[in-house]
């Protein structure tokens, strides 16, 4: 096991050390740029002031001849604009593609200082996090680069499920983990051929005593997620890092895709991916928190100063552990509303 303080020592010399906390960035919306296309690249100052993360997308849906164009084209990109608070993420191909290699190289050397996330898809175990850590820290070292560029795992394959814990806590570097339903979905071999979302086969039936005739009797559609979303979220949590839903892929149903986001949000998740400019709006709507609760949490914490104790209001019961959950509530308004400003007035913060 590596020891303790190694943790935190520069994987190469003249690196970046590696930060002790993650930076506090609102990053309720991924959104995904296909960054070969001009007339999407034209977009991106627009995105600078709507989204919270701007990401351009070197993996699946860049067709194969068009990986190095989308790799020049994340580059141009990423030096015509000042992206502020926005962040300015990567997806790259995966390590044992073709193209993983130079969209390091090369992103690394064009964009080092700029550069705030790599996500890394099918990442099966540490080992993945472990090569690429050692690789940025190298090409961090070459091109002096001030501050280390983060890792964004997506958990899309059986085996990282399996070992989702390790990957979590594998390096410093570790911002966060994206659900990838999709290939997550073909690697277990699941039944779907759909990107995210529920599926009208997966239900529980009514009990056959209280629900009359065999055929009238009433089905519940389960949610095919829950338990990856539930490993990830405590993975994750536990690790101090991320949890994000990743897409949704079906554009004409945005009830769905609000549906799908706001179980992820509940359970632990700071935030998904957009891939269709409909789908900002809703992660907008879903991630940052309802007025109504933040009034309430607010309430929590002025009633109980140091976080001790017990008091009711509006007839509810608060101690120690619903002030925390009142301030992971509070805490997302302030982010939200820094960025904000009508939302800043609904919270009143
Ligand atoms: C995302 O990459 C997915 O496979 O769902
Ligand atoms: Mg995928």
């Amino acid at each position: 096991m590596k020891p303790p303080r190694q943790f935190f020592k520069p994987l190469a010399i003249g690196a970046p050390a590696p930060m002790r906390d993650l930076p506090v960035r609102l990053e309720r919306m991924i959104h995904f740029v296909p960054p070969h296309l001009e007339k999407m690249r034209n977009k991106v100052p627009d995105l600078i002031r709507e989204v919270d993360v701007v990401l351009g997308n070197l993996e699946d849906a860049i067709p194969a001849d068009a990986k190095e164009a989308a790799r020049h084209g994340l580059i141009e990109m990423g030096k015509a604009h000042d992206y502020g608070a926005t962040g300015l993420w990567a997806r790259i191909n995966a390590l044992n593609s073709p193209w993983a290699l130079d969209d390091i190289v090369e992103i690394v050397a064009a964009l080092g200082n700029k550069l705030d996330v790599i996500m890394l898809p099918k990442v099966e175990g540490a080992w993945d996090i472990h090569y690429l850590d050692q690789l940025l820290a190298q090409l961090e070292a070459r091109h002096h680069a001030s501050r280390p560029i983060l890792i964004h795992a997506i958990l899309e394959t059986a085996g990282g499920v399996n070992n989702v814990e390790a990957i979590a806590s594998a390096s410093p570097r570790m911002h966060g983990i994206s659900l990838g339903p999709a290939d997550l979905a073909a690697s277990r071999a699941m039944k779907t051929t759909r990107v995210g979302g529920g599926h009208p086969d997966y239900v529980v039936l009514a009990d056959a005593k209280a629900g009359g005739a065999p055929d009238g009797r009433a089905a519940f559609q389960q949610d095919l997620w829950h338990y990856t979303i539930a490993r990830m979220v405590d993975a994750c949590s536990a690790a101090g890092i991320k949890p994000f839903y990743g897409p949704f892929g079906d554009f004409s149903d945005p009830a769905a895709c609000e549906a799908q986001f706001r179980n992820s949000f509940l359970m632990g998740c700071v935030g998904a991916w957009s891939l269709h400019p409909t789908q900002i709006e809703i992660a907008k709507r879903v991630f940052s928190p309802d007025p109504a609760e933040v009034a309430f949490a607010k309430k929590i914490l002025a009633a109980m100063p140091d976080g001790s104790g017990a008091v009711m209001i509006d007839g509810k019961m608060q101690d120690d552990a619903t002030w925390k959950q009142a301030k992971v509530v509070v805490d997302l308004a302030r982010l939200v509303a820094a960025k904000d400003p009508a939302m800043a007035a609904l919270y009143g913060v």
